[in-house]
């Protein structure tokens, strides 16, 4: 027979929900916090679920998300370091690994990277045959071939982030320069992910008065200052 207790505080909901948009992150350091925060702002998944192998800094991390949840409308935060937290994602954004040190470049990181893909990518896709993969460990644009190989994925659901964050730095200095909204500004940085890319500029209405002189160098310049 129930206690009163266990009357009163019964599980109205009874078996779990299957998730519908859960996205996992691999790699809690700064880039997949950053991540994690803005998918919960911007609710992007019903669950979301987080990996990686330094165990008690995954459980602080997660922990602040989850205090978090009276702002987010994602139900389920969950971690771990076994994979199978990670089941059934719609998508999985990929952030473990070295970052550069001081001076060193991006494609200086490209063995140690791949031996990280090489251990947890036939396990993501084990757990998550269905996913899309959005690689973000440099150097990204090597990495992202490297696991579509591993993956066995469809070319069109492993995807890099590529140069969308110097685009987006990019148009933030230009705006800085002209004291506008980077919204307002366009122009691209493309090609490789590293000290190779380079920039196209797209001359809008809007910035159409502003000399197109203002190219490579000048941001390079305006970089390095
Ligand atoms: N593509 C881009 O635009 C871009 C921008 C910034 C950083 N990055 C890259 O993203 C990566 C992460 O950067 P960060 O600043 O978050 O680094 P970080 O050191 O803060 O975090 C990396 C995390 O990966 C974890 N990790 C290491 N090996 C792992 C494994 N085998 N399985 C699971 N987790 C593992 C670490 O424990 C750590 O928490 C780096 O490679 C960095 O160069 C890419």
């Amino acid at each position: 027979m129930s206690t009163v207790k266990e009357k009163l505080i019964e599980n109205l909901i009874g078996e779990e929900k299957i998730s519908q948009s859960k996205i996992t992150i691999v790699g809690t350091g700064a880039v997949g916090m950053a991540c994690a925060i803005c998918i919960l702002l911007k609710d992007l998944a019903d669950e979301l679920a987080l990996v990686d192998v330094a165990v008690d800094k995954l459980k602080g991390e997660t922990m602040d998300l989850q205090h978090g949840s009276l702002f987010f409308n994602t139900p389920k935060i969950t971690s771990g370091k076994d994979y199978s937290v990670s089941a059934n994602s719609k998508l999985v954004i990929v952030t473990a690994g070295a970052r550069q040190q001081e001076g060193e470049s991006r494609l200086a990181l490209v063995q140690r990277n791949v031996n990280i893909m090489k251990s947890i990518i036939p396990t993501i896709v084990h757990h998550s045959p269905d996913c899309k993969m959005l690689i973000v460990s440099n150097p990204v644009d090597i990495l992202t071939y490297v696991v579509w190989k591993l993956s066995g994925l469809p070319a069109t659901r492993v995807i890099g982030s590529g140069c969308n964050l110097d685009s987006a730095r990019f148009r933030y200095l230009i705006g800085e320069k002209l004291g506008v909204h980077p919204t307002s500004c366009h122009g691209w940085i493309i090609g490789e992910h590293g000290d190779s890319s380079g920039l196209i500029w797209i001359k809008r209405r809007n910035l159409s008065q502003y000399p197109l002189c203002l190219g490579t160098k000048w941001y390079l310049r305006y970089c390095e200052s």
